[in-house]
């Protein structure tokens, strides 16, 4: 019994936060999730029993029995609720999403267990629009209100041994500390790179899905976009060099040069910076600036995967490329999740 703290991880999804919190010294004892497609690759990775259920079901006997025999060391639960009602991507209005209160069923969780720490990600718009805010506030104030002291803040997973730009939303809390502080800048050295994450794999054409290195998969490209990539300079590059034929109607009209993220849509990676945030459409070129530095295709899932910080025997368990990226996308990076619990565990 080497690991000194106990955790549940609630919205497990594939396991980057569980990964994190094993390396951070945490017995994680139980993965909850709604989607299915989850369980093998949570499991087989980490060891963990993996629940397939909605939180907003009645849970409390499957984690009491989860934190059966902790012999006194205190627990963390930790959550990513679903980003999707917040995030920038969306067009939709955020009342409308069903996902939105997720965050306050968690609450429910942490106020009849009473964890000793409380860990939660999510994407910084929550903190932006009213109704986040206002879940935010509650969520805050009801900690309090049961002894928690507890801090928010806005983070760089770039800061944290990451190799990706992926600003994220971090809530801490204990009742175990009387000072909680979501670290404000970095807690490891210089910001990863593209290169050091996916320098050594071995090539890939579009559409080729390698048998030796696990999920080593890259997304066919139409003829259109393997035109359009072929074109593309390499290393960092994107539309605003290819000829009007070329770009799609939707980024024919550029007009104004300077608004980042029109541009990334069929960009290159660099090579000596930071990858751009990965969601659950990493593996498409149409998507982001998902193509990669030099070869002529979008990143395979396994490169996807490395700039997420999953080790490279991290297998994801489906068949299907896009569901394998949809997990990718979706996970905290592992070693955001390890600086982070090892903030909040040990103190600094
Ligand atoms: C941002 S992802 C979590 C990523 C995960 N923590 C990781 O590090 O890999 C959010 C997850 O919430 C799950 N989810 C959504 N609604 C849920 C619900 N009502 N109950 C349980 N899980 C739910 C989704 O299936 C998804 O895997």
């Amino acid at each position: 019994m080497s690991k000194r703290f106990v955790g549940i991880d609630f919205f497990c999804g594939c396991g980057g936060m569980t990964a994190g919190l094993l390396k951070a010294g945490v017995d994680v004892r139980l993965g909850v999730d709604i989607d299915p497609i989850c369980k093998d690759t949570y499991e087989k990775n980490n060891g963990v029993p993996f629940e397939c259920a909605d939180v907003r079901t009645n849970l409390r006997t499957r984690i009491t029995r989860a934190l059966e025999k902790k012999h006194n060391r205190p627990v963390i639960f930790a959550a990513c609720a679903p980003c999707q009602p917040f995030s920038k991507v969306r067009k939709s209005g955020v009342k409308k999403h069903p996902d939105t209160n997720l965050l306050n069923v968690f609450l429910g969780y942490v106020l009849v267990f009473k964890p000793e720490y409380v860990l939660c990600e999510n994407v910084p718009q929550l903190e932006s629009s009213t109704k986040g805010k206002r879940i935010i506030k509650k969520f805050l104030k009801s900690l309090s209100a049961c002894g928690y002291k507890s801090d928010v803040g806005v983070v760089n997973a770039a800061d944290f041994d990451v190799p990706q730009n992926r600003w994220r939303l971090v809530i801490m809390a204990s009742r175990v500390r009387n000072v909680v502080k979501v670290p404000d800048g970095p807690t490891a050295g210089a910001q990863p790179v593209v290169r050091e994450a996916i320098g050594n794999f071995p090539p890939l054409f579009a559409g080729e899905r390698r048998d030796d290195v696990p999920n080593h998969w890259a997304a066919k490209l139409e003829t259109k976009n393997l035109e359009r990539i072929r074109a593309v300079p390499k290393d960092g590059g994107d539309l605003r060099s290819v000829t009007m034929r070329l770009r799609p109607p939707s980024r024919k009209n550029f007009g104004h040069y300077g608004h980042g993220g029109f541009f990334d849509v069929y960009g290159r990676m660099k090579w000596d910076a930071p990858a751009p945030t990965l969601t659950t459409r990493c593996n498409s070129y149409s998507n982001g600036r998902y193509g990669h530095p030099e070869q002529d295709r979008a990143i395979s899932i396994r490169e996807a995967a490395a700039l997420q910080t999953f080790p490279d025997n991290y297998v994801f368990h489906v068949g299907m490329q896009n569901d394998a990226a949809k997990l990718v996308g979706n996970a905290v990076p592992v070693n955001l999740a390890f600086h982070l619990a090892k903030f909040l565990l040990n103190g600094r």
